[in-house]
């Protein structure tokens, strides 16, 4: 199957928070593509894989980057499909700089924007298996077994004295 989400970011030292989107949609069965972009260095490039992947239909795409990060607001711009904006974590307090560069989109153009690293990798991919699951219901069970397979984690530590 064609990759139904891409995931792009500014940096290959964006991999290491980016990757948990990756494992987090091979979890939930979602096929996808991955590639490093960026919209300042490469924007021309990062068009051309925009235009492609939708042409091959991808429905989500997810972007993360960091600093003043307007990775994920160039692909609002560049295409319809709905975008996932995934701020870096970086030294200035905590990633505020990324979170508020990627949330901050004028009027007429959204992101959806999630936590800053890890949390939000992973939260921005089950969110792409979310938007399939409207249509194909593959995916909608996949986000509920993933959710079963959490709650029965918690469930299993019981007391955490005796653990
Ligand atoms: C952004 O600048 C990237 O998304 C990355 O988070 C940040 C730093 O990039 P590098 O200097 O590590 O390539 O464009």
């Amino acid at each position: 199957m064609n990759p139904l989400v891409i995931i792009v970011m500014g940096s290959k030292s964006d991999w290491e928070t980016m990757s948990y989107a990756s494992e987090t949609l091979d979890a939930l069965g979602v096929p996808h593509d991955i590639r490093v972009l960026s919209a300042h260095r490469t924007p021309d490039q990062l068009e051309t894989f925009l235009a492609e992947s939708t042409a091959k239909g991808a429905q989500v795409v997810i972007a993360g980057a960091g600093g003043a990060a307007h990775l994920a607001g160039v692909c609002a711009a560049k295409t319809t499909l709905p975008v996932l904006g995934v701020p870096m974590k970086t030294d200035m307090a905590g990633g505020l700089d990324s979170l508020l560069s990627t949330v901050q989109m004028p009027a007429g153009i959204p992101v959806a924007t999630f936590a800053t690293g890890r949390a939000g990798a992973t939260n921005a991919a089950i969110f792409a298996a979310m938007i399939l699951g409207r249509s194909k219901p593959e995916f909608d069970k996949a986000v509920r077994d993933h959710r079963d397979a959490a709650a029965a984690k918690v469930l299993g530590v019981g007391d955490p004295r005796k653990g």
